[in-house]
């Protein structure tokens, strides 16, 4: 019960946009150039995507410790959550200051990607961690496409985006570390497709 509880609190919390960082959120050391409507609107969308990103990584993560057995594992991927949860308080920070949008499809999003997670944890923690490794190798991947999509004078979305990167990068490394089993193909195939509707989708909605 308690821990149903605080998984809809985390769904709540997420979805309302009233979630705090825990790390004070990445500045340029300098502040780029103005940016013109163009590149605000394109910084919009890609900072978007990447909001809908964390938005799902807060539905898998906590559905994925809800499900394991392994007490140490669920820390793991409760703490990987909270840095998701910084993830997540910075794009939508972002997206004020460029006066964007967030997804409004992010409930979609969170039920999917829950739905996803429970299916993961399910499957047992080698699957589970498996599962982890290869979302973050993909996120970290599709962060590094922003990074040469963004424009250069949005020093305040790149400083973001890089360091979510390092800590995507930190959390494969970490489920990778605790026994994760290499996903088949076909199913790394399926979650690349998945991804790809998300972004395209998201860049728009
Ligand atoms: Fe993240
Ligand atoms: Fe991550």
């Amino acid at each position: 019960m308690d821990r149903l509880l605080t998984t809809l609190d985390n769904a709540l919390r997420t979805l309302s946009g009233t979630s705090h960082a825990s790390r004070p959120c990445p500045v340029p050391p300098s502040p780029g150039a103005p940016l013109d409507d163009a590149q605000r609107r394109l910084s919009g969308a890609l900072m978007r995507v990447n909001q809908v990103g964390e938005v799902c990584a807060q539905a898998l993560y906590n559905a994925q410790a809800l499900v394991t057995q392994d007490p140490a594992l669920k820390r793991q991927f409760e703490a990987a959550a909270r840095e998701e949860t910084d993830h997540l308080a910075w794009t939508q920070q972002r997206l004020v200051e460029l006066g964007a949008h967030t997804s409004w499809l992010n409930p979609l999003w969170y039920a999917g990607a829950f739905g996803i997670g429970l299916l993961a944890g399910r499957a047992g923690d080698g699957v589970s961690l498996g599962f982890v490794v290869e979302t973050e190798r993909q996120v970290e991947q599709h962060l590094q496409g922003h990074l040469e999509r963004l424009p250069a004078e949005d020093s305040a979305s790149r400083v973001i985006v890089a360091q979510m990167q390092a800590d995507e990068v930190r959390h494969a490394a970490q489920a990778h570390s605790a026994g994760a089993v290499e996903l088949p193909a076909p199913v790394r195939g399926v979650m690349k497709l998945a991804a790809a509707v998300m972004t395209r989708t998201a860049h728009y909605l």
